[in-house]
């Protein structure tokens, strides 16, 4: 049996995508969440046939109701693993005792340096060499969970955000695709900040 796998997304899904296009999947992604009705990454899973949901904050009395209306609307599609592809909001607490040490996030830098919503315009201003990508656990921080896998991706000279942040989603997707596969077909141990895929 695939594994079941829930996405959120905020953006143009191509992460997502390199998610449904991957070969011999050990899993099914069974619903896309996002917080934005306008995210692309929608619309790439309605030309799949699956189910998608939008919880937008907006549209909720405060973050709280948000984060209950997301864990139910999750828990409905019963996944289990979910992955944040490019979701640019932080979960609350409903959604991460839902499923704990089960949320996988992708982010475009070498965690620890440079959490947060503009990562790799943070790498370029801080003059760093190298930079690159890392998926981990969701923990209740700002990126700050178990680390699951990391690529590096060098800094060119000329390189402006978009183009450097282009490269860096080559290897997320790639790295990505490759840890959910693993994820799902052995699971993983975590103990403190270590996270094993066995
Ligand atoms: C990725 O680089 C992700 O890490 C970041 O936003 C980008 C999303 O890309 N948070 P896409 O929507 O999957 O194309």
């Amino acid at each position: 049996m695939p594994a079941r796998i829930a996405v959120l997304v905020s953006g143009s899904g191509t992460n997502l995508q390199a998610l449904l296009d991957a070969p011999d999947p050990a899993y099914e992604v069974v619903g896309v969440l996002s917080d934005r009705a306008d995210a692309h990454g929608l619309v790439r899973a309605q030309h799949r046939g699956i189910p998608v949901e939008v919880v937008d904050l907006g549209d909720s009395t405060d973050r709280s109701a948000w984060d209950a209306r997301l864990a139910e609307a999750l828990q409905a599609w019963e996944p289990d693993w979910v992955v944040c592809a490019g979701f640019m909001r932080i979960l609350g607490p409903c959604v991460l005792a839902a499923f704990p040490s089960r949320i996988v996030n992708t982010h475009p830098a070498l965690l620890p340096a440079f959490p947060g919503a503009h990562a790799v315009r943070d790498a370029l201003a801080y003059g760093v060499r190298v930079t690159g990508c890392t998926v981990h656990l969701v923990d209740a921080g700002v990126d700050t969970g178990p680390i699951l896998d990391q690529r590096v991706v060098c800094i060119r000279d000329d390189d402006d955000e978009e183009s450097l942040h282009e490269r860096i989603k080559v290897e997320e997707r790639a790295m990505l695709v490759e840890t959910v596969q693993r994820l799902c077909q052995h699971g993983c141990t975590v103990d403190g900040r270590k996270a094993t895929i066995p």
